[in-house]
C-alpha cells in the first residue's frame, strides 16, 4: 500500500498577482504569499479552499525550471503533488511502475526547505513527491 496522500495541484500561471487575484475571488484563501524560489527561478504562492491546497507557479525568469513548459500549460494545472509517509518505499515502488525522475531531490524554498523530486508517467504526466 502507497502512503501518499495529496498535498496540493500546481498551476503554472504567467502572472502570480493576477491569477492569485482570481482564484481569491473564488473564495481560496491566501496560505502563503509569494515567495521566491532562486533554485528554480520561479514565483510560488499557496491557496486553500475546501481542503484543497492549489500551489500557482509562475516563470520568473526565461531560463526558470518552468519556462518550455509555459507553452503546453499557460495557465493550467501541470501537477499534484504527494506527501508520503514512507518517502523510500513509495518511490521504490513508483519507479517500479513506470514512473520516471526527471530530476533529483532538491530543496524547495516555498516549502520550507523540504526536499522534492518530480516523476513523470507516460500515461499521467508529472507528480512531485515531498519527502
Ligand atoms: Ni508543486
Amino acid at each position: 500500500m502507497s502512503t501518499l496522500t495529496v498535498h496540493h495541484i500546481g498551476y503554472l500561471v504567467k502572472k502570480i498577482e493576477k491569477a492569485q487575484k482570481a482564484f481569491l475571488s473564488m473564495g481560496y484563501t491566501l496560505e502563503q504569499d509569494t515567495v521566491y524560489d532562486d533554485i528554480r527561478k520561479v514565483h510560488i504562492c499557496f491557496l486553500i479552499k475546501d481542503d484543497y491546497r492549489v500551489e500557482l507557479v509562475a516563470p520568473a525568469s526565461d531560463d526558470s525550471v518552468v519556462s518550455g513548459l509555459m507553452k503546453r500549460y499557460k495557465n493550467s494545472p501541470y501537477h499534484i503533488c504527494y506527501e508520503t509517509t514512507d518517502f523510500e518505499k513509495d518511490y521504490a515502488t513508483l519507479t517500479e511502475n513506470g514512473f520516471l525522475a526527471i530530476d533529483t531531490l532538491t530543496p524547495a524554498p516555498a516549502l520550507q526547505n523540504r526536499e522534492v523530486v518530480f516523476l513523470s508517467n507516460a500515461s499521467i504526466g508529472m507528480i512531485e513527491l515531498i519527502r
